[in-house]
């Protein structure tokens, strides 16, 4: 007859070990998990003009851009019906800013140069409504709406554009 300390201690010492081995298990499974998530769905992370954003600068970003942006790009970043096609006045509308638009296939310093001085910047006398946000908006004001626009893209355009970025400017 086993004496009660001792049979207290073996149920003990087999309930750690099979607790033990069932964190093992738990823990490898998740381990397998997260990596699947990351090699199926992994997101690169969000930069503006090569540097990391955070958080907060996508959330602070997601209010501007709603306060500024919203009323043309649409509050879903859905852009302006027909976007693909000039208005009657010969302009082209607001386009999306989601990855169903074409914000992803230009670099962060032509992006930066349209949202301060309009399209211009870029295209030599084209007339738009597109405003100059440069006497409005400072350079960490437009870099957080950047940094929300970029929340809505998946990898492969965060990627793409990440490399457009980093081809354009030689100081990245
Ligand atoms: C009054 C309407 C209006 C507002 C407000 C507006 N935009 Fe635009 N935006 C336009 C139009 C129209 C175009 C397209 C111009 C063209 O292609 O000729 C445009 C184009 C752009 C482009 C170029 C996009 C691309 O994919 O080529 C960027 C970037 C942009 N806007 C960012 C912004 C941001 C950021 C804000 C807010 C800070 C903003 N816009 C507010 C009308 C607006």
């Amino acid at each position: 007859m086993m004496s009660p300390e001792l049979v207290l201690g073996l149920t003990l010492g087999l309930g750690t070990a099979a607790a033990l081995s069932i964190a093992a298990v738990v823990s490898s499974q998740k381990d397998s998990a997260e990596h699947q998530a990351v090699l199926q769905h992994g997101l690169a992370p969000i930069t503006v003009l090569g540097a990391p954003s955070t958080d907060a600068m996508v959330d602070i970003g997601q209010g501007l851009y709603a306060a500024n942006c919203a009323s043309c790009h649409g509050a879903e970043l859905e852009g302006e019906p027909n976007w693909r096609q000039p208005g009657p006045n010969g302009q082209m509308p607001a386009p999306p800013h989601d990855a169903s638009g074409h914000t992803w296939h230009h670099p962060d310093q032509d992006l930066i140069a349209i949202i301060k001085h309009g399209i211009g910047a870029v295209q030599n006398g084209r007339h738009s409504r597109m405003p100059s946000f440069d006497e409005k908006l400072g350079d960490a004001q437009i870099e957080a709406i950047l940094a929300f626009i970029k929340s809505s893209w998946p990898d492969h355009a965060r990627r793409l554009q990440q490399n457009v970025t980093r081809e354009a400017g030689s100081n990245l």
